[in-house]
């Protein structure tokens, strides 16, 4: 990371200090109007609780009223985040590019707690400390109208498909299907989303 980042980053931290802790509505139309242009693009509509955590404005872009609950937190200083429209982000819920992409479609609620992670440590080798030997960075995509239930774990290189649910807990390590449900760790698929055909009652 270059000096000229390492100062941006500083500059974000400080901004965001400043405006993070101040509650209720005059905070989040603050935060609206005075985070909104350091976004690579989109924002409009924002709303964020009281100490939210954004690391890397430049890199993120936002769809139309995304919505990102108390603590939770954004980190792109190395990496992409992509959220689409109505994008929810609950309590301390966190995505974590870290030199990876993240790619959320539109009307994706995920709940409080949520783990996403776009990299892995790199560990191979045996003669470095795991904090030395960088990061295999990945990609995660999140296709539109999903929901990420309470403490799931999305892991790197993951594609979640349209319409699924991630029940809470679950840790997700390969792709899902779309509009199925899926749980446990590791996350199987539970059902299918839908009700089931109603039965006719049986002829006399
Ligand atoms: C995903 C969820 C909606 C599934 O509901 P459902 O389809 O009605 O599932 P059921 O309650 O009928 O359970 C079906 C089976 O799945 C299991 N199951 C349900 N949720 C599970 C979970 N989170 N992890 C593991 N297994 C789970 C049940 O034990 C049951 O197993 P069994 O058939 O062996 O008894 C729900 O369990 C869940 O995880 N809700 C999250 C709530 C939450 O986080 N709210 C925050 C709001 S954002």
């Amino acid at each position: 990371m270059t000096l000229q980042e390492r100062l941006w980053l500083q500059g974000e931290e400080a901004w965001r200090c400043l405006l993070g802790w101040i509650p209720g509505g005059p905070g989040a139309l603050l935060r609206r109007l005075l985070y909104g242009p350091f976004f690579q693009a989109g924002g409009s509509g924002l709303r964020t609780g009281v100490g939210v955590v954004i690391q890397g404005f430049r890199h993120i872009s936002l769809g139309r009223h995304v919505g990102l609950n108390r603590h939770s937190s954004l980190y792109a200083a190395r990496g992409r985040i992509r959220l689409g429209n109505r994008v929810f982000l609950g309590d301390f819920s966190s995505i974590n590019a870290n030199d990876a992409e993240i790619s959320i479609g539109d009307n994706v609620a995920i709940g409080p707690m949520v783990l996403i992670q776009g990299a892995n440590h790199v560990f191979d080798r045996l003669d470095l400390p795991i904090a030395d030997q960088g990061h295999a960075p990945s990609r995660v995509i999140i296709e539109d109208n999903v929901w990420i239930a309470a403490r799931a774990t999305i892991l790197p290189g993951v594609r979640i498909h349209s319409g699924a649910v991630v029940a809470a807990g679950a840790v997700v390590t390969r792709d899902v299907p779309a509009d199925c449900v899926v749980a446990g760790v590791p996350a199987r698929v539970l059902r299918p989303r839908g009700l089931p055909a109603p039965r006719l009652p049986e002829r006399p």
